[in-house]
């Protein structure tokens, strides 16, 4: 049993570093669901993730010593396996079976390094959200993290909501404050492990960062824009962006002159209240030209900025007061729909005894 209160559901894939966090031998610390986790790659190549505390007196793996598959406690030199297990000790012959450290299950996919913290037996590979633009020629972005000192679930509610985008990011992200005012979902499907939303913004100028982006000609056309959402347990976000000129009939399937934007994020849990937060923002035009790429990046990071700002803020608060009860509009049904659902998953873990319990708050 975990201490957590159930807070965190366990028994699902979390995104615990991108890739190329774990080139060149790197030993990444990182805490997850508020377990510290080494991770690197093996000499085999092949990825491994540990408990980040040496059994014998808590010393960290990750400032050991990566031999073949294999990681050295670089204080008195224990030798621990990909499997956790301790194959040596230095001037002792005997190795008591209790001597290890736990080993998590580990995968790569889309050049993300996804980790399961919960019953090793039930890690099937197969559960993992496989995002095909990360991994597609046609699509070129920049991986990208950031830091939030914010429960996962409050840049959940923030990404679950696009009225925000008119007053946040009126400036970079969204272009108006009247985008709040006109705009509605078309669509809001209650999924069993999420939910989809799509929206549409029609004849209005194309946002900032897509401006800079486009060549001088376009900047002045008017646009329909529709984004299509997806968020998935535990907290996955999924987005199809699409600019087309106003009026031309997108929604009729006519693609002339339009342009897309493929984007996922990933909230992993580091604590109840600060979050690892990894995305990337893809397009396919001009796919050789890396400013794109680089523009798209910085504008997402000036965009990123202004709710981090907003949602520590509000973290501020609600440590101060945790009677606070948060209250939802209407505009709020996908995001309400998500933390039932959650709430539901975490009971069921906890009510079938696998991993932690349930405390009845949280989520
Ligand atoms: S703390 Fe790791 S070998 Fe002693
Ligand atoms: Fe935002």
């Amino acid at each position: 049993m975990n201490d957590d209160n159930g807070i965190f559901l366990r028994n699902c894939w979390y995104v615990a570093a991108w890739d190329h966090e774990l080139l060149h031998g790197a030993k990444l610390a990182r805490t997850i669901l508020e377990k510290p986790v080494v991770l690197f790659r093996g000499e085999s190549g092949r990825y491994i993730a540990l408990d980040n505390r040496c059994c014998h007196r808590g010393a960290p793996l990750s400032m050991g010593r990566v031999e073949g598959d294999c990681i050295r406690c670089m204080y008195h030199g224990m030798k621990y396996d990909a499997s956790g297990v301790c194959v040596q000790i230095p001037g002792q012959s005997r190795i008591p079976e209790s001597l290890r450290v736990t080993s998590y299950p580990v995968q790569e996919r889309g050049h993300l390094v996804w980790i399961w913290l919960g019953d090793p037996a039930r890690a099937d590979p197969a559960l993992i959200v496989d995002y095909p633009p990360l991994h597609d020629p046609a699509w070129r972005g920049v991986p990208a993290y950031l830091h939030y000192d914010a429960n996962w679930l409050l840049i959940v509610d923030n990404l679950s909501d696009f009225a925000h985008l008119a007053f946040v990011h009126t400036n970079t992200l969204g272009g108006s404050e009247e985008y709040a005012y006109t705009t509605k979902p078309t669509a809001i499907e209650r999924l069993e492990n999420g939910f989809r939303v799509e929206r549409w913004h029609r004849d209005s100028l194309p946002p900032p960062y897509h401006r800079k982006v486009i060549p001088p000609g376009e900047y002045e056309t008017n646009v329909d824009r529709r984004n299509i959402a997806t968020m998935l347990v535990p907290g996955i976000f999924l987005m199809e962006t699409m600019f087309a000129p106003a009026g031309s009939g997108a929604e009729n399937g006519n693609l002339q002159g339009v342009r897309q934007y493929r984007n996922s994020q990933y909230m992993t849990p580091e604590t109840r209240r600060t979050t690892h937060f990894f995305w990337n923002y893809l397009h396919n035009v001009d796919i050789d030209n890396p400013d794109i790429a680089i523009s798209l990046r910085d504008s997402l990071i000036e965009g990123f900025m202004e709710d981090k700002a907003i949602i520590e803020s509000q973290q501020v608060l609600l440590d101060n007061d945790p009677g606070f009860k948060l209250r939802a509009l209407e505009a709020d049904v996908a995001l309400t729909h998500f933390r039932v659902t959650l709430r539901k998953r975490i009971r069921e873990e906890n009510e079938a005894g696998s991993v932690t319990h349930f405390a009845g708050q949280a989520v």
